[in-house]
Parts: C-alpha cells; sequence; structure tokens
C-alpha cells in the first residue's frame, strides 16, 4: 500500500499509521492491550457484524487533520472508520469508562447471573467486561425475561436468557451453512434466537456458532457440565480431515479429551490458518472427535486473554512455565515447612498448665 493512503491516527495518545479505511476498533487492535476496546458483538471473520452492543463505544476528541472539531456524541469503533490526524480517547476517557459501565449495566438487565453453574463462565467476554465495568449491584427492580425452551437438537444447548442478542450466530450460520434454519424473531424487548418451527441446527459448521457466541447462550452439549475451563489443559491439536481446517484446541484433562474447539487469537475470534484463512471447524472434529489419538498433539496452547483460565498459576502460557517461587530465594533455600513446624510452635490444644496459666476458660 503506498504512502497516501495510511492515516494518522492517535488513540490513547499513541499514534499509528493505518491503511484508510480502516476502523477505530482495528486500530486500537494494532496497537493492542487495553488501547483496544472491547467488542461483544463485532467479529472481524463476519461480514456485517458490529454495531448492536454499544460496548466498544469511544470518544473522538478530533475528528481529522482537514476537520478537527471533536464528535459530539461517543462512537462505536467497530463501525467508525478513522481519518487522517484523528485523535481517539478509549480508557483515558472518563466518558467512555462511564458509558461503558451503563452497557454493562443494560446487558445485565436480564442476564441471569448463573456464572457458577455457566459453562462460559471462565472464558465469557461478559464475564470479564462485568468485571472491568460492572457495578456491584442492581438498580433493576422487575422481574427478568423468561422464555420458552427451544431445542436446537443433539449437540448445541441455547439458553436464551443468556443471550445479548449480538447477531454473530445468526451471521455465522448465514455465511458458513447452505441454509440458515435459526435467527432471531420478534423485534425490542420480545426478540429472542430461535428456529421458526423446533428444528435441530445440524448443518456442518453450524457448530462454530458456539465459539462465536460472546456469553454462554449457546454452549457445546457434548461438554456440558463436565468440567471446568480452568481445570482443563488446553493444547493445539490437528488432524487431517476432509471437511475443514482439522486444526483446534483440545481441552484435556489428563489423557480425556472434555471438549474441542475452534483456535482463539488474543481477541477471542477464530485464529487464522497458515493460507489466512479463518480457522473455521467441522461438527465432526468438534463434536464426534474425542478421542486423544486421533489428535496429532502441537503443544500447550497460549492463553492471552485476562480469563480465569490464564490468571495466575500460567502466567500467561498454560502448562508452560511455572510460576517463580521467590519464597526459597529470600529465605536461604529455606521451604516454609523447615523455617516453622506449625505443631511445635502452637500451644493450642497443649495441656491444662497452658490454659491455666493463659487464663483460658475450658469451654
Ligand atoms: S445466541 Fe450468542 S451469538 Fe447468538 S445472538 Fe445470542 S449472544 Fe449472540
Ligand atoms: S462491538 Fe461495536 S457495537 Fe458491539
Amino acid at each position: 500500500m503506498s504512502e497516501q493512503n495510511l492515516f494518522k491516527v492517535t488513540i490513547d495518545n499513541i499514534t499509528i499509521d493505518v491503511p484508510a479505511g480502516t476502523t477505530i476498533l482495528q486500530a486500537a487492535r494494532k496497537i493492542g492491550g487495553q488501547v483496544a476496546p472491547p467488542a461483544m458483538c463485532y467479529y472481524s471473520k463476519l461480514e456485517g457484524s458490529g454495531g448492536k452492543c454499544r460496548t466498544c463505544l469511544v470518544e473522538v476528541s478530533k475528528g481529522s487533520e482537514k476537520d478537527p472539531r471533536p464528535m459530539p456524541k461517543l462512537v462505536a469503533s467497530c463501525r467508525t472508520t478513522v481519518m487522517d490526524g484523528m485523535e481517539v480517547k478509549n480508557i483515558t476517557s472518563d466518558k467512555v469508562i462511564d458509558a461503558r459501565a451503563s452497557v454493562v449495566e443494560f446487558l445485565l438487565i436480564n442476564h441471569p447471573l448463573d456464572c457458577p453453574i455457566c459453562d462460559q463462565a471462565g472464558e465469557c467476554h461478559l464475564q470479564d467486561l462485568s468485571f472491568d465495568h460492572g457495578k456491584a449491584g442492581t438498580r433493576f427492580e422487575f422481574q427478568k425475561r423468561t422464555f420458552k425452551k427451544h431445542d436446537l437438537g443433539k449437540n448445541i444447548q441455547l439458553h436464551m436468557t443468556r443471550c445479548i442478542l449480538c447477531y454473530r450466530c445468526v451471521f455465522t450460520a448465514d455465511q458458513l451453512t447452505q441454509k440458515r434454519v435459526h435467527g432471531i424473531l420478534d423485534r425490542g424487548d420480545h426478540a429472542e434466537i430461535a428456529t421458526h418451527i423446533e428444528k435441530s441446527l445440524d448443518n456442518e459448521f453450524i457448530g462454530n456458532v458456539i465459539d462465536v457466541c460472546p456469553v454462554g447462550a449457546l454452549t457445546d452439549k457434548t461438554f456440558r457440565f463436565k468440567n471446568r475451563v480452568w481445570f482443563l489443559k488446553p493444547m493445539d491439536a490437528h488432524r487431517d480431515c476432509p471437511t475443514c481446517s482439522g486444526r483446534v484446541t483440545l481441552w484435556n484433562r489428563g489423557d480425556e479429551v472434555y471438549r474441542v474447539t475452534a483456535r482463539k487469537d488474543e481477541w477471542g475470534e477464530i485464529e487464522d490458518t497458515p493460507d489466512g484463512k479463518p480457522g473455521w471447524i467441522c461438527n465432526t472434529c468438534r463434536f464426534d472427535t474425542k478421542n486423544a489419538n486421533d489428535w496429532v498433539i502441537e503443544g500447550p496452547r497460549a492463553i492471552n486473554r485476562q480469563s480465569v483460565i490464564a490468571q495466575g498459576h500460567y502466567q500467561g502460557t498454560v502448562g508452560m512455565t511455572k510460576p517463580q517461587e521467590t519464597f526459597g530465594a529470600i529465605n536461604d533455600g529455606r521451604t516454609p515447612h523447615l523455617l516453622m513446624d506449625i505443631h511445635d510452635e502452637s500451644e493450642v490444644n497443649k495441656n491444662e498448665d497452658y490454659i491455666s496459666k493463659n487464663n483460658i476458660e475450658n469451654a
């Protein structure tokens, strides 16, 4: 791309050159880290996605070099393209932080707080968003919405109460399968995901709706309630699949494969294959190939997102780096056990002498 087609954009005081036509969100993702706004409905691999959830709002404090006026309202960064000389505030804007907290509050109005029993817990974008921007309490005094149950077939479980109507699954079915049989029925506060007449979602690529769903509204029935993601070890693996790329992440505990998903990048989106195409996987790989011997294991999967899977124990790379033990280093190699044996030190439960000496009453 020639020099003229590059636009200079500054986001949170970091300047970057991006090709004309790039959205603010994509430019921010190039910078990376916290500068990238959260995105619950935008999905770069799905055409037409974005513009639904408002979690990616940013403040444009300077429109462009030619017209430096700020934009009057916060804008959806996934749908707004950069202009040359544009200046954007994301985490440096109080207005944005405030608006994001309101968006989280709005998304949680009807969302049940069932993280303890939800299969998405630990890798849920709404959970992360609430953790970063949510409030401890709620101002909502009405009953949350309830829904008639819809059976989507043997592989995919729908929990409509958790859905945030992001449309990602609809775009996935539209763009990956021959015939979409589910969609969003009705409008406004009556809108819901359903099939028009009870139908199972059984196209060979429909399992990908599970991976794109940012919350636990669409989950894998073959994994349901079997384990928590933070107890599993994600491993990159592949197999020679006649239908899809065959490049997956296996979620193992011991030798047992509990779940198979597509590989995801740091934004929680499907990773590209080496030939630059999105690595969607077929239902056979996802639901029916759960024998470890069917796969060639490549190694532990690096987890970058700030979810509980990556927290604390693995320093961002599951299974590869042990946390550094600092206790021994500052105590000449002695472990806590050698420093103090609690049974030697504690006077509790000793003898009557101790009880009377310390004026303790027998209960
Ligand atoms: S089911 Fe999931 S992917 Fe589909 S619209 Fe609801 S939240 Fe989005
Ligand atoms: S990610 Fe931009 S509006 Fe949802």
